[in-house]
């Protein structure tokens, strides 16, 4: 039986055409500064996102934690979304890497407003940490692939700027907010001081993310990245895979989200869907279980050749992607029928 597995959207493997195009990879030492494709990849990511520079960097993680570190002092305090990326899932960076505080908000979805920021920020005051960073993800994995609405950015980004605070995007997703809502990506990045985009999600390359920002903040990240063991050498290889990535499945994540809202309406009828079907916004569908139950519930669709993903205790994630195709997608709506009908 050959599996589906709808566990994340990281699990696409490199397509023939990116193979090639990674094959074909004309390639330098990028510590040198001399990998062509690296240092292209790097601008076309700062152009399209209408910022000055951009770093290459292995992950979504090691750029997240570059904007930090590049944006904050220690002792300093970032205020996230509790179940964000950076937050939840990062070993504890920011407290290692960067010295800082962590103040995560709960949102609803994974989206906070501006009201809720302004109420948490520290008092100028020598008993607390000082904010000095809002870090947001677009669109928001744990909130279920959710958009973040760009007219609650920037209120928040007003926000920021009265209180002279820096603001970093987690848009590991971002291109599935752009294809999702038709929002040109600088629109989005104009309100963040950094940005970091990912080409290992949705966008299917093996690996790697690029960090953007003005260039003396990618000129520090870039000195952090060297620390954190960043370096890469002849890496063309994957900026092909990136290039690859941003000319053909950046169009093409419209399929995953028509196939997730499919996903999302079967489990909606089956009485499994974690909220009303307006949350299913891109390629993420959340399932809701009562307490307890999810490890059963994983193993039974285990058992039926379906691969989920178990959040906690109570939800289950379903993501779609490139090597996710309508077969599939029939398939797995008879599982959902079978296991849960
Ligand atoms: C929203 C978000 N940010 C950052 C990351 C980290 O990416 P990486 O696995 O490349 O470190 C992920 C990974 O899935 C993610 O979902």
């Amino acid at each position: 039986m050959k599996l589906i597995d709808l566990r994340s959207d990281t699990l696409t493997k490199p397509t023939a055409g990116m193979r090639k195009a990674m094959y074909a990879a004309e390639v330098g030492d990028d510590v040198y500064g001399e990998d062509r494709l690296v240092n292209e990849l790097q601008i076309r990511v700062a152009e399209m996102l209408g910022k000055e520079a951009g770093l290459f960097v292995p992950s979504g993680t090691m750029s997240n934690q570059l904007a930090i570190k590049s944006q904050t002092q220690p002792g300093d305090e970032v205020i996230c979304e509790y179940t964000s990326h950076l937050f939840t899932y990062e070993g504890g960076g920011p407290a290692v890497l960067s010295g800082v505080q962590v103040h995560p908000l709960k949102g609803n979805h994974g989206i906070l407003d501006a009201v809720q920021i302004s109420e948490s920020i520290r008092p100028k005051d020598h008993h607390f940490a000082q904010t000095s960073l809002i870090a947001l993800e677009n669109t928001h994995n744990r909130g279920g692939g959710v958009v973040y609405p760009l007219p609650i950015i920037e209120q928040i980004s007003d926000v920021a700027k009265d209180h002279h605070f820096t603001m970093h995007l987690d848009g590991a997703r971002l291109m599935n907010a752009v294809i999702a809502c038709g929002v040109d990506p600088s629109a989005y990045a104009e309100l963040f001081d950094s940005v970091s985009v990912c080409f290992s999600k949705g966008l299917g390359a093996p690996v790697g993310s690029v960090l953007v920002g003005s260039a003396e903040l990618i000129e520090k990240a870039h000195r952090f990245r060297k620390m954190f063991g960043g370096g890469m050498r002849q890496v063309g290889i994957l900026a092909a895979a990136g290039h690859y990535a941003l000319d053909y499945h950046i169009e093409r994540l419209a399929e995953d989200h028509h196939r997730a809202r499919l996903l999302a309406e079967t489990c909606n009828e089956l009485g499994v869907l974690e909220d009303d079907l307006s949350w299913t916004q891109t390629n993420i569908v959340v399932l809701s279980f009562p307490k307890g139950n999810t490890a059963q519930m994983e193993a039974a669709f285990m058992d039926e050749g379906l691969q989920v993903s178990v959040v906690d205790d109570q939800l289950i994630r379903l993501v779609t992607h490139l090597d996710f195709d309508d077969d599939q997608l029939d398939q797995s709506r008879e599982i959902l029928k079978k296991v849960l009908g």
